[in-house]
């Protein structure tokens, strides 16, 4: 009866785009970073979308969106779709985006055709996926997954302000009496961007993905001795920088051992004090991020990354603070869910190609406590975390269409 729904692809398309000019950039991407006015903004425009919808909106103690579409069988949990509406400083269109508005979609294409599924629809706006106003990323879906203490999230300070979350969740007006914690989904799908060039290069549609490599966050401080750069003789020198300059070569080095699934960054996210050309580097805070599809592979770079921030420090006078701010473990993601992806791709006759996530998804942690699988679509040359960020919108569509016929196939449909 509804084997040829489909979803209006134009539609999706068009909201993508509207949502993006909120915090739009001069070359063509998005600045929307968590609990900012910006994600205010996109957060009042998603909630009006849902009212339009017919949908009843709960907002949770991390400000989580959910948006509910009843279904027959009030016993059951409901079906979640969605992603995440923050993006990264100067960002993409897409990452994230995507995922809710193809819930949306979803909703508003079962409108149209009067379709009633038996377990109820959820569309979910995850509050801070991205992780860069607010670390480590995937919070409240975090807490949703029992891996971080719902005060800790909450109490996470932002880098440019240092004002906690819970009262930026407040001061934007979406802290919810909700415990996310208690919230049930009986399935959950993520619709993204592939964020790599593997579905792109083949010019395949939909990549179901099955798995997530995993990846480890580190906070670290140097600290050595600020003094005159003409005057300090090159002997005895603190320079903190150049202790940065060692771990970030070892960071790149400790990825190549490990080829070609490894991967190691410093983030673009560096402190140095005391800010002035003719002072030796006094302190260094930066951020390292490890990833692996393999969790003992993991283990071995996180040794490799302790031991060489010890010698370094040891090495030239400095203290060392290591902190490691999230360990995101490899997943699996439920076998019923994927299979019912992929039936949706066979279905539609769509191409599709099995796949593992190289980023982390809110999905990854939704998936400790609920069957939970992803769909990506092909993103132009992979590119992703950057404002030309490009997807086409056939591929969109695509993927809408396959996560519309497995969230009918697991949520059932009222006959
Ligand atoms: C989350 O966006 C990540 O860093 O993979
Ligand atoms: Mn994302
Ligand atoms: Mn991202």
């Amino acid at each position: 009866m509804t084997e040829h729904i489909r979803v209006d692809g134009e539609r999706l398309w068009r909201s993508i785009m509207e949502m993006a000019e909120i915090g739009a950039t001069a070359n063509g991407g998005s600045h929307r970073l968590t609990l900012s006015d910006e994600d205010k903004l996109a957060r009042d425009l998603f909630a009006g979308w849902c009212a339009d919808a017919g949908l009843a909106l709960t907002v949770d103690q991390m400000g989580d969106m959910f948006a509910r579409r009843d279904g027959s069988d009030a016993a059951r949990a409901p079906v979640g779709m969605g992603s995440h509406l923050d993006t990264q400083p100067y960002g993409g269109r897409f990452d994230g985006v995507f995922g809710v508005m193809a819930g949306l979609e979803v909703i508003r294409t079962l409108n149209d055709h009067g379709v009633m599924t038996v377990a109820a629809l959820e569309v979910v706006n995850w509050t801070n996926e991205e992780g860069a106003r607010f670390a480590p990323s995937m919070l409240a879906s975090g807490v949703y997954g029992g891996v971080f203490d719902l005060d800790w999230a909450q109490s996470r300070q932002a880098v440019d302000s240092g004002a906690a979350l819970i009262d930026e969740l407040k001061r934007i007006g979406y802290y919810g009496e909700a415990d996310l914690r208690a919230h049930e989904f009986s399935a959950f799908f993520e619709c993204h961007i592939e964020q790599g060039p593997i579905l792109d290069s083949a010019g395949i549609s939909v990549g179901v993905v099955n798995a997530a490599q995993g990846f480890r966050w580190y906070d670290i401080k140097l600290e050595g001795f600020a003094s005159h750069t003409g005057s300090t003789p090159m002997p005895g020198r603190r320079n903190a920088l150049l202790g940065l300059a060692r771990v970030a070569q070892a960071v790149d080095d400790i990825a190549h051992e490990y080829a070609p699934l490894a991967r190691g960054t410093v983030g673009s996210q560096v402190a140095v004090e005391p800010g002035s050309r003719n002072v030796i580097p006094g302190a260094v805070e930066f951020t390292v991020d490890l990833r692996h599809p393999s969790a003992a592979t993991l283990d071995a770079m996180d040794a490799a990354l302790r031991a060489v921030c010890a010698e370094t420090a040891a090495d030239i006078g400095l203290e060392l603070t290591l902190e490691q701010i999230s360990d995101t473990v490899p997943v699996a993601f439920d076998e019923g869910c994927v299979a019912a992806v992929k039936r949706a791709c066979e279905r539609l006759g769509v191409s599709h190609q099995t796949i593992t996530s190289g980023a982390g998804h809110d999905a990854c942690y939704i998936a400790k406590r609920t069957p939970a699988a992803m769909l990506f679509a092909p993103c132009k040359d992979g590119v992703s975390h950057h404002e030309s960020e490009s997807a086409e919108p056939e591929y969109l569509e695509a993927v809408c269409n396959a996560l519309l016929h497995a969230v009918l196939d697991i949520a059932g449909v009222k006959a």
